[in-house]
């Protein structure tokens, strides 16, 4: 009889962005990148190997895909096959715990999960780098969750050297990050699509490639310095950098929308007003806000009063992947 297996993993939020491949079928990056998990948005993914399957079963949040929204899974759970040397499909289950309509759900969390219970399930020991490496085959993003804290993509040059590092798993500096939903429907350009056109399209893509380098080499020292206007102007600064990428690129396009510039307006002020918090944003219109603890009341009002209460979540730093029983 085989085990079914759950595994945990949160999602992380990209400080130094990865926006763009350099093997697109093993998802070796062109570049490192850097993120921080976050504890208020997880997957928590229970998988069997069944003999009696003719197919694999995939449902999320308790609704069964169809083969064609499984593709990915069935095509991850390949690779898991073929790593254990097994035949049998498998019995997938994954709920998303993110607040209602938030718009938060990522294939981060979803892979990283997804990497840890298949593997064990199919009766594979790997250990976490070798986990964050098979977790990248899914989703680039997802190579980051299998570790708490600040986590380091190394962009490696082929599957064996592209994985994530922890750089501080246990984090006690006391930081919080702001979600701040704008709009929870899932974005037009998909990652996937919108780094690749960003790559093959953007003049200004050889320059993204010497800013991450940079962004790296100042956010590394600063995190463990905690020093918090390095770490936040990084962020910033390397977010808007990535999204230039898409207007530049043809044809152009945006992930913003008109309450993405209101809300930057809001937090640049807070900033004038002495409150100090920085923003970034991945592959979506909804803001992630830096900030100290001390200041997460303030901002939280502020960004209530304007986008309503519900729209505001706050997270901290999250743990690494873990196993249920
Ligand atoms: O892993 P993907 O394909 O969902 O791409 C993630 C891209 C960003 O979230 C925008 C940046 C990042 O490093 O997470």
């Amino acid at each position: 009889m085989n085990a079914a297996i759950t595994a945990r993993a949160h999602t992380n939020i990209a400080l130094v962005k990865y926006w763009g491949k350099a093997d697109t079928d093993l998802i070796i990056p062109q570049t490192g990148s850097l993120s921080l998990t976050l504890d208020q948005f997880y997957t928590d993914t229970t998988v069997v190997f069944d003999s009696s399957l003719a197919a694999d079963e995939v449902s999320v949040n308790g609704d069964r895909l169809t083969a064609q929204q499984a593709t990915k899974v069935h095509n991850f759970l390949d690779l898991v096959r073929q790593q254990a040397s097994r035949t049998s499909f498998a019995r997938v289950r994954s709920v998303n715990h993110v607040p209602t309509a938030a718009g938060l759900a990522s294939s981060a969390s979803a892979f990283a999960a997804l990497a840890g219970a298949a593997s064990r399930a199919a009766g594979l020991t790997l250990d976490r780098t070798a986990l964050s490496r098979l977790a990248r085959r899914g989703s680039g993003s997802a190579t980051r969750s299998i570790f708490g804290g600040f986590v380091e993509w190394h962009a490696g040059h082929d599957d064996l050297s592209s994985y994530g590092v922890p750089l501080q798993e246990d984090v006690d500096w006391p930081i919080a990050v702001i979600a701040l939903v704008l709009d929870p429907k899932r974005k037009k350009v998909s990652s996937r699509q919108g780094m690749q056109n960003s790559v093959s399209t953007s003049p200004f893509y050889p320059a993204w490639k010497q800013i991450v380098a940079d962004d790296l080499a100042a956010i590394k020292p600063a995190i463990l310095a905690r020093d918090f206007t390095t770490v936040g102007e990084t962020l910033e600064s390397n977010a808007m950098r990535m999204h230039a990428l898409t207007l530049s690129a043809w044809p152009p396009y945006s992930y913003f929308n008109g309450d993405t510039l209101a809300a930057m307006q809001t937090v640049k002020s807070l900033r004038d007003s002495g409150v100090a918090c920085y923003y970034t944003l991945d592959a979506g219109p909804n803001l992630k806000i830096f900030c100290q603890a001390a200041d997460v009341t303030p901002i939280q009002e502020r960004l209530a009063q304007q986008f309503g209460q519900a729209n505001v979540i706050v997270a901290h730093p999250g743990p690494g992947i873990q196993f249920l029983d």
